[in-house]
């Protein structure tokens, strides 16, 4: 699609009654490149893993590690946490594991999002039980209203108070994925 056409796309959602535009392709730009340069000068000397959580993670995965100048190692897993509509169902379960040992190793978590915080201290328990030498976490969104579970985030790009976001890779019911920026989205 050309640059226009994509901009069409963006402005009409924009103007679409259940999404409100909240950063743009340009503001996610210039703040994972601000990320990537805090995580490459503190894994200056270390070879880390970065563990992308499926699915949500994996546009701002490919853009993080694209920018970053240090070599890492890539392991994706992926959990199950929300049910259909924007209610989480409370449970939390591995639906495809890492496949790389971490055991001695510096970990990356990369998330798209933190909201209830239920994922992420479900993760990091599984995580530390095979024994990484250091755990952190990068988030692109914290939901900070939102949050059940208290977890620090080490590396966040944005943080908002209450918003269920799609766009970048995060979805509602399997849609918005592919828009380059992050809407709120609001049931009608
Ligand atoms: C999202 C996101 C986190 C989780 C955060 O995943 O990627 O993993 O929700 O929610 P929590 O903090 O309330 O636990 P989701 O279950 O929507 O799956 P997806 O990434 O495949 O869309």
């Amino acid at each position: 699609m050309c640059h226009d056409e994509q901009a069409r796309k963006q402005q009409k959602l924009h103007t679409h009654s259940l999404m409100q535009l909240l950063f743009t392709q340009h503001d996610i730009e210039a703040r994972v490149r601000v990320l990537a340069g805090h995580i490459a000068r503190d894994y200056r000397a270390a070879h880390p893993v970065l563990i992308g959580v499926l699915k949500g993670s994996f546009v701002f995965l490919a853009d993080l590690m694209r920018m970053l100048s240090i070599p890492v190692t890539l392991d994706f897993v992926q959990i199950s946490s929300y049910g259909a509509g924007t209610e989480r169902t409370g449970t939390c379960r591995i639906d495809k594991d890492i496949t790389l040992d971490i055991s001695g190793r510096d970990v990356l978590v990369i998330e798209d999002i933190v909201d209830t915080g239920e994922t992420l201290a479900f993760l990091l328990d599984k995580l530390r039980s095979e024994n990484p030498s250091s755990l952190r976490v990068c988030a692109l969104v914290d939901t900070h209203g939102r949050r059940t579970r208290e977890i620090a985030i080490d590396y966040c790009g944005f943080t908002i108070e209450n918003e269920f976001v799609v766009g970048y890779g995060l979805d509602f019911n399997e849609r918005y994925r592919e828009l380059p920026a992050l809407y709120a989205y609001r049931e009608p």
